[in-house]
């Protein structure tokens, strides 16, 4: 072997490491996000996300966009709670634990951040279905089933704060606990 080439190998061999260190650190990042207090989380749609009032127990922007809030000591509100128990029994099926997507259908963690509120309501009230793709993808239509329906903005702040990256994959650890007004709207919601 001439050193010309051994130079080469060790030059490839390098690049080639250096690479999959690379997308560890990109994965790493994405699962041991810290949460922090969302004082200044804008999507990269422009939505500012700061909660500024709560109703019916539950946060919504200056623009009445359903959003999260996480205290500085780490403890969830109730109804992005309330959007992780809804999401995992309805929507992690197909759509993969913690809104990481699956083979079968998107991440949701990302569609939120491309889509915006109003888009994420319609296609979760019709449903979706690709016509243009070979494999038969069905989003169904949620429209009328309440366990869904009722928790429509929890789920959304859920998926958006997994998508901005301040709640960590899996259940959360701290939560509020539920208000009367959360109570009061959910009974009043799921017996309507
Ligand atoms: C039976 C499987 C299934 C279930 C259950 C399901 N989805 Fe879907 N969903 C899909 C598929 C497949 C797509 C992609 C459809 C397409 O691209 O045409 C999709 C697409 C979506 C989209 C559009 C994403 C984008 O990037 O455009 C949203 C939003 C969505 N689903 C929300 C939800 C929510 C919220 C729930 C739970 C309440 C849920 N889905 C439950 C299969 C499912």
């Amino acid at each position: 072997m001439t050193d010309r080439t051994t130079a080469r190998l060790l030059a490839i061999c390098i690049a080639c490491v250096g690479g999959v260190t690379a997308q560890t650190t990109v994965a790493q990042e994405s699962t041991t996000t810290t949460p922090v207090a969302n004082t200044e989380a804008v999507l990269p749609n422009g939505q500012d996300m700061t909660p500024d009032y709560m109703e019916n127990g539950r946060w919504y922007t200056a623009d009445g966009i359903p959003t999260y809030k996480i205290a500085e000591d780490g403890t969830l509100d109730y109804a992005t709670f309330s959007g992780y128990r809804r999401y995992s029994a309805e929507c992690h099926v197909c759509h993969g634990p913690d809104g990481e997507g699956s083979t079968y259908a998107p991440a949701l963690k990302n569609s939120v951040l491309n889509i915006d509120y109003y888009e994420f309501q319609e296609v979760v009230a019709s449903g979706k279905q690709d016509v243009n793709k070979a494999a038969n993808l069905v989003m169904p239509a949620f429209g009328t089933n309440k366990n869904v329906w009722c928790y429509i903005d929890d789920i959304y702040a859920y998926l958006i704060a997994r998508g901005v990256g301040e709640l960590p994959r899996g259940r959360p650890a701290k939560k509020e606990a539920k208000s009367d007004e959360f109570a009061a709207q959910e009974d009043s919601c799921m017996s309507g």
